[in-house]
């Protein structure tokens, strides 16, 4: 397969392509895509005869911001009236068996008018697909997918474990919880799940850890921490609510996010401070740098226009900064699906 297949939030179509371009140069490979604004999807053309699985096995999916998911696929399929599933059979033979396979669409309103058309689908062509063969439980983490663009237009291909998204239309969707303070909650409870993965809470997260959060009102990011059983230094000038105060484990700072020092060495330290990004990245490097936390997560506003250029130079300043402190770090960033015009980064120094 020559083509990339990205995911993203419906106006960020320039920023994946452009990243998608960087990347692909840095392993030799020099194609091209041309973005369509709003329509939650970019494809990248790597010129390369099995160009695409080749250079998304060698990607990791939290070092890509803004794919929400990564696919190889081939050229787009074009329906005859009531053929789809054989269509999508005949191009299926061109795929390695899969584990399982996925109807899927653009996260868009237009997108979603085609969830009628994927129901209906959706039995016959798992069926045929079961029937010629195709699933295989021994395909461990290889994974088909079937992207609509219109009743009559698809893209078919495969994404590997290594490196996608777990959830359908690279989504993950979270419950508000009744007690947030702050719909912003759920920024931070992503960031958790995404960066700090099940096996990593032992040594990451865990109860009595302490935490600072910096722009914390009305306290829906230390409201992640206070439900894990993490006392949080809450630094803002505004009211947190009074809850999450109440259950003993809120230090609320009426101080300067930007000239704010810990009182102890903290766990973590987040930020969600509305700034403008490199102010923002040169807080970040330097808490890590003076050992004030040794893992962070934070935002990073992106009003702007070039938003990965932005991104990129963020993310360069704090990994030169600790380059030069002689810490070695790992940094994981992404677009979540709970950010809207910003992204967020997870730094941990090792
Ligand atoms: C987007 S809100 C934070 C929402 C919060 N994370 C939540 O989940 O409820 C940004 C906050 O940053 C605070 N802020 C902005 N600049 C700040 C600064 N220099 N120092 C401290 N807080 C600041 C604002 O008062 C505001 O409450």
């Amino acid at each position: 397969m020559k083509n990339i297949l990205i995911y993203c939030r419906a106006g960020f179509e320039k920023d994946a392509l452009a990243e998608i371009t960087d990347i692909a140069a840095e392993h030799g490979f020099y194609g091209y895509g041309v973005p369509k604004e709003n329509q939650g999807f970019v494809v990248y053309n790597t010129n390369v005869d099995d160009g695409a699985e080749s250079l998304i096995q060698q990607l990791s999916f939290n070092h890509l911001i803004f794919a929400r998911q990564i696919i190889a696929v081939n050229d787009v399929i074009e329906f005859e009236k009531g053929g789809r599933v054989q269509a999508l059979l005949e191009a299926a033979r061109e795929l390695p068996l899969a584990q399982d396979i996925w109807l899927e669409t653009a996260d868009t309103n237009e997108a979603k008018a085609l969830s009628g058309l994927i129901k209906k689908i959706e039995k016959p062509l798992k069926t045929g697909w079961k029937k010629a063969g195709l699933l295989r439980t021994k395909a461990v983490g290889v994974r088909h997918h079937v992207f609509f663009m219109e009743g009559d237009q698809a893209y078919l291909g495969v994404s590997y474990a290594a490196c996608r998204s777990e959830f359908p239309l690279g989504i993950r969707r979270l419950r508000f919880p009744a007690k947030g303070p702050s719909r912003s909650t759920l920024k931070l409870e992503e960031a958790l799940l995404q960066f700090v993965p099940e096996e990593r809470r032992q040594r990451d997260l865990y109860e009595g850890m302490n935490a600072v959060d910096l722009g914390a009102c009305p306290g829906g990011w230390t409201y992640q921490f206070v439900v894990r059983g993490i006392h949080t230094y809450a630094v803002d000038n505004g009211p947190m609510q009074k809850e999450l105060m109440d259950t003993g484990l809120v230090s609320h700072m009426t101080e300067d996010g930007f000239k704010f020092e810990p009182p102890v060495r903290v766990d973590w330290m987040v930020c969600d401070m509305v700034e403008r990004p490199i102010l923002v990245a040169e807080l970040m490097a330097k808490w890590l740098c003076e050992g004030w936390t040794e893992r962070a997560i934070f935002n990073l506003k992106l009003p702007m226009k070039k938003r990965y250029q932005e991104v990129v130079q963020c993310l360069e300043l704090i990994a030169s900064q600790l380059k030069q402190h002689g810490l070695r770090y790992e940094m994981q960033y992404k677009h979540l699906y709970h950010d809207r015009e910003e992204i967020t980064v997870c730094v941990m120094v090792k």
